[in-house]
């Protein structure tokens, strides 16, 4: 249905078709089907495990773009980012309540094994007093001067977004980091995990959906294939082969990156 997040065909992340005998069943049941094209729904792994099956059993397919984690090269937003920054946003100014409530400091990680868009962005809807991203080396130092500063302006509260895969460490590494050397705050640690990959998808996940799902029949019918169909500077459709849509991380916008600094001082 429209308003339901995770699978119904239940393929991700299967094992099975990591192995030859896998992909060979795949294939059998496709041909007894008689399914001549495939659209795949994913991110790196996805496209990878498309191009392999193509290479195997020629056959066109057209990928669509879809991972909380927004790290596909080619595409402006993957589906379920949004709805994964809301859900954070969401969930952050609860903690916020807390945290202003007893004057503590929350270091909060979100998901992001390799990238830090999901911290980015909600971080800035949340008036973060700092993101920690994997893009970008970390200084505790420089965190810990900008808490103090809070501190002795009397702010009533510190939050920290740490994407998990920040090269500082997780949350709880973090939070170990700071207090042994700024103590002032009371300190605590929450970890967002999985609610962030669930649940009904926002208003922008679904349009973007449909758009992108209208788009991949066309490309296909049209005789395209080994691309993954993804949408530009708002409106436009662009058209990026599988290998370079995985390999290429899209860049961190640096301008958020200081929009932070600016907006926590
Ligand atoms: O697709 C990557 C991702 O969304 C990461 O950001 C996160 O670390 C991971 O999935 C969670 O995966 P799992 O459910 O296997 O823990």
């Amino acid at each position: 249905a429209v308003g339901s997040g995770g699978t119904i065909l239940k393929t991700a992340r299967s094992e099975k078709f990591m192995t030859l005998k896998g992909l060979k069943t795949a294939n059998k049941q496709l041909m007894e089907r008689g399914i001549e094209g495939l659209i795949v729904i994913g991110g790196d792994g996805t496209f990878r495990g498309a191009s392999e099956f193509s290479n195997l059993f020629p056959r066109p397919i057209i990928g669509i773009p879809a991972t909380i984690d927004n790290d596909l090269y080619g595409t402006d937003f993957t589906i379920g980012y949004d709805t994964a920054i809301n859900t954070v946003v969401e969930a952050v100014d609860k903690i916020r309540d807390t945290a202003d409530a007893h004057n503590r400091l929350f270091i909060i990680e979100v998901m992001g094994r390799d990238a830090g868009f999901i911290a980015l962005r909600s971080g800035i809807a949340v008036g973060a007093e700092a993101v920690l991203i994997p893009e970008t080396k970390s200084s505790l130092n420089k965190l810990i001067e900008r808490l103090k500063k809070g501190w002795h302006r009397q702010k009533k509260s510190s939050i920290v977004i740490v994407a998990e895969g920040d090269d500082a460490g997780g949350a709880f590494e973090v939070a170990k980091k700071v207090k042994e050397k700024f103590g002032n705050y009371d300190t605590r640690v929450s970890i967002l995990g999985h609610i962030q990959r669930g649940g009904a998808p926002s208003c922008m996940d679904r349009v973007l959906a449909s758009r992108l799902g209208v788009e991949a029949v066309n490309v296909l019918c049209s005789g395209k294939a080994g691309v993954m169909v993804g949408l530009v500077n708002k409106d436009q459709f662009l058209y990026t082969p599988f290998d370079k849509a995985s390999k290429h991380h899209q860049e961190i916008n640096k301008d958020l990156l200081q929009l932070v600094e600016v907006l926590s001082i």
